[in-house]
């Protein structure tokens, strides 16, 4: 057994990325400026989209997101239930109201023929999320959006790289939101980005990003800038700093030797799970590329004799760190309000039962993925019924 603990999850960083940060500390220019611009141009390119605007979370990205589509109170968003609460808690944000959705058994992505059910005169926007770097069937979400003059916002913080049909994501809803927490694809510390090809979209966000004040703010204190700047709207203050930008940059020409990295630990752990019965490896819909953001296994608990919070404890007493993605947003108590029944959502009630995340990031040695195999293969051998 390993003697020292696998965390979950640990960013990359390299001396490249010290050193730019430390360019950035040298300049004089910390906050947004030259060095973010040229990361939301980079980023831009990296994804084939012609605008991204660069803020400070994932979670920043999403409001700003749903402020361009002029979300109004009394307005609803479809959200699936099995989600990060960020994304449910910028809907709150308008006094508008997240309407939940189930997922699907098979992918843990929202189910679009539940969207259907839930849509209402109030709903203004769905938020499809791409648990663990698997696309959502976005063809079909698109194609109810229509129908129904929705606006789409993909929630893509986990899925930086991922690919639908072959197309990127980032490129093919009205707006797509991504994530660079330290636990993601790469990362920034702290930070996130908006893509759209919606030029108006765009700008409003780079506006709304800054105190809603004119667009050449940033640059007031520059000696090429004016101290003179219009507060146009009543704005947020979610821009990055050139610092967290710097870090971006250096990630972002890393970002598919990490997938390259992660794909052959996703390689690994089929080959060893292919043949139990007592687990599941994830399944991927022949169109999907995913991102491999997350490895998600699913216990079959008639074949076991533990729960799935006995056998986090049992990898956790193999030192091996792992997660849930996710505790479904209906059983939070913040939700509560809004009256839904825990029965509502039967398959993220079951699914959330049976899952579990093992670690998956560049950082591991072949060590550690051999050592995370050996664990999951003692518990199910010691508990298997
Ligand atoms: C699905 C999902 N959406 C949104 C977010 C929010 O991103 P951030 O932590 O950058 O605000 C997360 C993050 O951790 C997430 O997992």
């Amino acid at each position: 057994m390993r003697k020292k603990f696998l965390p979950f999850t640990l960013p990359d960083i390299t001396k490249k990325e010290i050193s730019a940060v430390s360019k950035v500390l040298k300049s004089g220019w910390l906050t947004t400026g030259l060095v973010t611009q040229k990361f939301e141009k980079n980023f831009a390119k990296f994804i084939g989209v012609k605008y991204a605007v660069a803020v400070n979370s994932g979670t920043a990205a999403l409001h700003l997101a749903l402020d361009a589509i002029g979300l109004k109170s009394g307005e609803e968003v479809i959200v699936p239930t099995l989600t990060f609460t960020a994304t449910a808690e910028v809907v709150t944000y308008f006094g508008a109201k997240p309407v939940f959705v189930d997922c699907r058994e098979d992918t843990f992505n929202i189910d679009p023929v539940k969207i259907e059910k839930a849509i209402t005169k109030k709903t203004k926007a769905i938020i499809p999320v791409h648990i663990g770097g698997q696309a959502c069937n976005i063809d079909e979400i698109l194609k109810i959006a229509k129908k129904q003059n929705l606006k789409v916002i993909e929630d893509a913080a986990h899925a930086l790289l991922s690919k639908y049909k072959g197309r990127m994501i980032g490129t093919i809803s009205d707006l797509t939101c991504f994530s660079f927490y330290p636990t993601k694809s790469i990362t920034t510390g702290e930070g996130g980005m908006v893509t759209t090809n919606n030029k108006k979209w765009a700008e409003k966000i780079e506006i709304m990003r800054l105190h809603g004040i004119s667009h050449e703010a940033w640059n007031r204190y520059s000696k090429g800038g004016s101290w003179y700047y219009q507060v146009l709207y009543p704005g947020w203050k979610y821009n990055p700093t050139d610092i967290s930008s710097a870090l971006g940059i250096e990630q972002l020409k890393k970002c598919n030797l990490f997938y390259k990295k992660r794909k052959e630990i996703v390689e690994s752990y089929n080959r060893a799970f292919k043949d139990m019965e007592e687990i599941q490896g994830p399944y991927v819909e022949p169109y999907n590329q995913p991102a491999w953001h997350l490895y998600i296994i699913k216990l079959n608990l008639d074949k076991l004799t533990i729960s799935r919070d006995k056998f986090i404890e049992e990898l956790r007493k193999r030192n091996i760190g792992t997660s849930v993605h996710f505790i479904p947003l209906h059983l939070q108590p913040a939700y509560k309000k809004y009256g839904y029944k825990v029965n509502d959502f039967p398959v993220a009630n079951k699914v959330f039962q049976q899952i579990i995340s093992l670690p998956i990031y560049s950082k591991m040695t072949d060590r550690d993925v051999k050592d995370v195999i050996w664990a999951v293969k003692e518990i199910v051998k010691k508990y298997k019924r």
